[in-house]
């Protein structure tokens, strides 16, 4: 699978978010990674469906809702309506048999998504159902963490049972990804990776992005 690359628009001039979204789209992104947060399942409070509803005429890019957020199943048909492509879930929130299929059924791709204290066996219940699984290598929250790395040894796990199953999920790394720690996440077998102070923090959007992408 190609390697994509997904900005995350929680390090963006809120300002001006529709021309941020704009330049990294001309700058080589491959997805715009959407960050909601609900101030219960984490201690931030990002956007809802109205924003997504407008960023969604600013560019043609998938939109990756990232869902961190208590009773998603509360909000995926409004985040679905306002036109995101991609609906992430936590693992850590509701009963994700149900989730993840409505998810699908509203017509986005589900994915499901890992915190890095739970372990990656509560995952495994769900690979059948989800079109791709997100890892945490921060406790989410806030952009311009440092990665804590040891997360990235799920993704090695999480192929090994995939390739029991012969399942081939893409995964998604979030959180601290930089200049510093791109080859390892590339390495550990990563095929989507986030990126927000690494992307809006840099002031040439185009060769951090392909920075991150050749690493
Ligand atoms: C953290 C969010 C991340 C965040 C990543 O709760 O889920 O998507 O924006 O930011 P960086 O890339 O700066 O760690
Ligand atoms: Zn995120």
């Amino acid at each position: 699978m190609k390697r994509l690359i997904a900005p995350s628009i929680l390090s963006a001039d809120f300002a001006k978010l529709g021309e941020e979204i704009k330049a990294v789209e001309t700058a080589g992104a491959d997805v715009i990674h959407v960050d909601v947060m609900d101030g219960h399942f984490v201690p931030n409070i990002t956007i809802g469906p109205p924003v997504v509803k407008k960023i969604r005429k600013c560019t043609k890019l998938p939109l990756d809702c990232h869902l961190m957020i208590e009773e998603p199943e509360k909000y995926i048909e409004a985040f679905a309506k306002a036109g995101a492509d991609w609906i992430s879930v936590h693992v850590e929130t509701s009963d994700l048999n149900e989730l993840l299929p409505a998810i699908k059924k509203l017509g986005a791709k589900a994915g499901c998504v890992i915190n890095p204290p739970t372990p990656v066996e509560k995952l495994y219940p769900y690979l059948e159902l989800a079109d791709y699984i997100l890892v945490m290598t921060v406790n989410p929250g806030f952009g311009g963490q440092e990665m804590i790395e040891d997360c990235l040894a799920k993704i090695t796990a999480l192929k090994n049972v995939m390739k029991e199953r012969g399942l081939d999920i893409p995964i998604e790394v979030d959180g601290g990804v930089n200049a510093k720690t791109i080859e390892k996440t590339w390495a550990a077998g990563s095929d989507i990776v986030v990126a927000g102070s690494a992307v809006f923090g840099s002031n040439d959007y185009a060769s951090a992005i392909s920075n991150l992408r050749n690493s």
